[in-house]
């Protein structure tokens, strides 16, 4: 068998062998098919698609062409939680340390920011001294230790992913249902949680733009964890609008230690369902006790406690969780105001865009990311505002003229606008 003729047979349409998928990956981690031939693989399945069993297959090969690293020996459920990706989604820091304060042993494998979407380990970074490159003995001891840690997967996890996404993404073949499903559920099949609950988000700010596309996805995800022996739901969220009032690395974190603290919008009420949902299945309680829980670890400080000791644990300046000014915000700060009086919206990608503008995003691999640069939210989406009237501040070093023209195209004032629910539809293994 050839990587040619694996190529060969998905562009003529043909179902893959499993024989053929498990040789093309490991041809893939083992640098045996080159860049190109990655790229029309990718590409042959973007246009012809697969079938669930050739997904499952290709997923399953992924998940093992690297380390698996060893399960730690906790009592007890296992949990993570992964989102697709979005603008202003803080999510993971605020549900790993509810989880973990609810004694649910969270083990979450985050990643950088990809395009215009933020990346949770570029934003644990904001506290100073914090490390998100855990060895896998280290991972598995504070999660034992302090019962949820978070980090980046090794250099030698999932091989096969890293080189097929950094192809993906300059071959314009991220946005295809299999080859997201393969890529999420491997990283995820690879690691060792048993209840993992998955963000599909769609919409402006998201790579994929509707409902349908994203609940495809999601039942498509939730099959192959099942066919993997392990507890997935998926929620299919609204990302049109920015999920929180801030967008950059440290505004997200002061972010979510505001809604550790009480605070109370879009982010603390999907952050909240979210928990909820892991609770439940996590601790196998009802959905009313386990929110009633989630709320009262909240309340009682406990989950912001334990936000301190995840930090601590993982080498960080724990200080900032209750000191906002150990995460400071860039010094030039830019107002922009309501060109037109209307319903306020907000297109979640150029927001995005406009903080990776300002340099708080990587244009390039390799590129360093300025932590206090970003945008603070004056306004909701949805909210009616009168023609200049503050919407947003943009936080700079240098010109930010570009950046904050690019923000100002996120805002328009129509007469009427409504934001779609947040959470679309809920889906579990039981209900397909
Ligand atoms: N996130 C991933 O990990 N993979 C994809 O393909 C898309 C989003």
């Amino acid at each position: 068998m050839t990587v040619y003729e694996v190529i060969d047979a998905k562009k003529k349409r043909r179902v893959l062998t499993e024989e053929q998928i498990r040789f093309f990956v490991r041809a893939v981690a083992q640098g045996r098919a080159s860049d190109a031939q990655i790229a029309a693989f990718c590409m042959a399945v973007l246009l012809n698609g697969m079938t669930d069993e050739e997904c499952f297959l290709l997923t399953d090969a992924m998940a093992k062409s690297g380390e698996t690293p060893a399960r730690p020996p906790v009592p007890g459920v296992i949990a993570d939680k992964h989102s697709t990706g979005g603008v202003s989604d803080s999510t993971t820091l605020i549900l790993v340390p509810v989880l973990c304060s609810l004694g649910v042993k969270c083990a979450k494998y985050s990643g950088r920011g990809l395009g215009h979407t933020g990346g949770t380990l570029d934003k644990l970074e904001s506290f100073s001294g914090l490390r998100v490159g855990l060895s896998a003995a280290e991972f598995a001891e504070q999660i034992a230790r302090v019962g949820g840690a978070i980090a980046g997967q090794t250099e030698h996890t999932v091989p096969a992913d890293k080189r097929m996404y950094a192809v993906r993404d300059v071959t314009a073949t991220v946005d295809s249902i299999p080859l997201i499903a393969s890529s999420v559920m491997s990283k995820k099949l690879a690691s060792f949680a048993d209840v993992i609950l998955l963000d599909v988000k769609y919409g402006d700010g998201a790579f994929l733009r509707t409902a349908p596309q994203a609940e495809r996805l999601a039942r498509l995800m939730v099959r192959i964890g099942a066919r993997a022996g392990r507890k997935v739901a998926a929620a299919v969220t609204n990302m049109d609008a920015p999920l929180g009032d801030a967008v950059g690395c440290n505004a997200e974190v002061r972010e979510a230690i505001a809604v550790l603290g009480g605070k109370k919008n879009a982010l603390a009420r999907l952050s909240l369902f979210l928990a909820e949902k892991l609770a439940a299945a996590a601790l196998s309680l009802p959905e009313a006790e386990a929110r009633a829980r989630v709320e009262e670890t909240i309340a009682s400080g406990a989950a912001l406690q334990k936000l301190a000791q995840i930090v601590s644990a993982q080498g960080g300046d724990a200080r900032a969780v209750h000191d906002p000014s150990l995460q400071p915000l860039a010094p030039q700060k830019s107002v922009l105001c309501a060109e037109k009086s209307g319903v306020l919206r907000i297109a979640a990608k150029k927001l995005g865009e406009a903080c990776l503008l300002l340099g708080g995003g990587r244009q390039r691999e390799g590129d360093a990311v300025d932590h206090t640069v970003g945008i603070l939210l004056r306004k909701h989406a949805g909210e009616r505002v009168q023609k200049g009237e503050p919407v947003a501040e943009v936080y700079s070093r240098g010109n930010a003229d570009e950046a904050c023209s690019r923000a100002a195209e996120a805002f328009s004032y129509p007469r009427a606008y409504e934001l779609p629910a947040l959470v679309h539809t809920y889906i579990r293994a039981e209900d397909l």
